[in-house]
């Protein structure tokens, strides 16, 4: 039974195999984003809104994207996939990839140096007909990654870039994005260039993380790098990225850059409402909704996951606890807790104090 059936938009909540209802999903007019939060296309593909969530290897499973996706995200990504991983038909990746509930549009992520191996990759997934986009990541900094020449490795080499977009989008029928940072230090700055030849090549969307590879995930992202891509990308719809977290943050790019859409990645983690207050539903931000949509993620990954839930909850349940004035302590006192009991109460007593400001992030 769910506790909240006055309203579509909020009667999921403590009911997790509640149907996916995507009105959460449609911009609320008169809101103060009216007019940059908006329905996008990418390809033939239709976006209810050009809010992303960010692909996050170890936290975006199904479970998130769908939370977030209730929570109005318009469009989320996969973890990234290795091609060699699905040319082998690892069911662990496929098992990662794949997911029975419903988001709204979704693209799987893969990765890869051989533009071969990742056009059969891509059409075997088009084959399991399980997403609406194929997106190539060409930004993973992890040493693994580069150094086989994949993720972004590439932005040293945008004449294969090009290739595997060609490569891939020839073996598809559906659009092919890519996702890629402003370059692979800050002396080698080439996001300009490199948006040029994938677009050139074929990419239906662009997303681009405004930190280098040597940057990793560290210090602030320069948005001043994201200035003048939208004037390559024409009319392919150009996604930003990087330290998006605030209705101020998204009013800031899209004055600066023009992007066509939004990717929040860590901002909504422990806020996956975040989404909803950008679109402007109001009805989901209710101080009493924070604690049953804790409980109802940490119930969704219980079913996804089985045993292995709670630690796989652990970065959720960090973010959520974020501002808690033991945070130091508690997050000691739970990073070997595996009894979900336990974890619910923590998120209970967290959401039950007095002080909302605490939990503001
Ligand atoms: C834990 C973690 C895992 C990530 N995994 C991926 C991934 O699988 N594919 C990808 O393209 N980017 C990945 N990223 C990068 C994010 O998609 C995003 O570009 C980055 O976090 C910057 O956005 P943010 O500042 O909103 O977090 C990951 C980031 C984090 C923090």
């Amino acid at each position: 039974m769910s506790f909240f059936t006055d309203s579509p938009i909020t009667s999921w909540i403590g009911n997790p195999s509640a149907p996916f209802d995507s009105s959460a999903q449609n911009p609320v007019k008169g809101s103060k984003l009216e007019g940059i939060i908006k329905p996008i296309k990418i390809g033939n593909v239709q976006l209810p809104n050009n809010l992303v969530l960010a692909p996050m290897a170890g936290v975006t499973d199904g479970s998130f994207r769908q939370l977030c996706a209730r929570l109005g995200a318009g469009y989320s990504v996969s973890e990234l996939a290795s091609c060699k991983a699905l040319q082998m038909r690892s069911s662990q990746t496929i098992e990662m990839i794949k997911f029975d509930g419903n988001t709204g549009p979704y693209a799987v992520q893969i990765f890869g140096a051989d533009p071969d191996l990742m056009a059969e990759a891509a059409s075997f997934v088009e084959s399991l007909k399980i997403c609406d986009i194929i997106d190539i990541n060409m930004g993973c900094p992890v040493s693994k990654v580069v150094k086989t020449g994949a993720g972004s490795a590439l932005m040293k080499t945008p004449d294969l870039a090009a290739n595997i977009i060609k490569s891939v989008s020839k073996a598809v029928s559906l659009p092919v994005t890519c996702k890629f940072r402003s370059g692979w230090t800050e002396n080698s700055i080439n996001v300009k260039e490199f948006a040029h030849a994938v677009i050139e090549a074929g990419a239906k969307a662009i997303t681009v993380h405004a930190r280098t590879r040597q940057a990793m995930y560290t210090g602030s992202a320069n948005w001043k790098y994201l200035e003048g891509i939208k004037e390559i990308s024409g009319p392919i719809p150009f996604i930003a990225n990087g330290d998006i977290c605030s209705e101020d943050n998204v009013i800031e790019l899209y004055e600066r850059t023009g992007c066509d859409g939004f990717m929040i990645g860590r901002g909504c983690v422990g806020k996956p409402w975040l989404y909803a207050q950008l679109l402007g539903h109001t009805e989901l931000l209710q101080e009493n909704f924070r604690f049953p949509i804790f409980k109802h993620h940490l119930t969704d990954m219980l079913m996804e996951h089985g045993s292995t839930a709670v630690p796989l909850f652990r970065v959720h349940l960090f973010g959520y606890l974020k501002n808690h004035p033991h945070s130091a302590s508690l997050r000691r006192s739970l990073c070997m807790e595996r009894n979900p009991n336990v974890v619910l109460q923590a998120g209970k007593d967290f959401f039950d104090r007095a002080n909302p400001i605490d939990r503001e992030a």
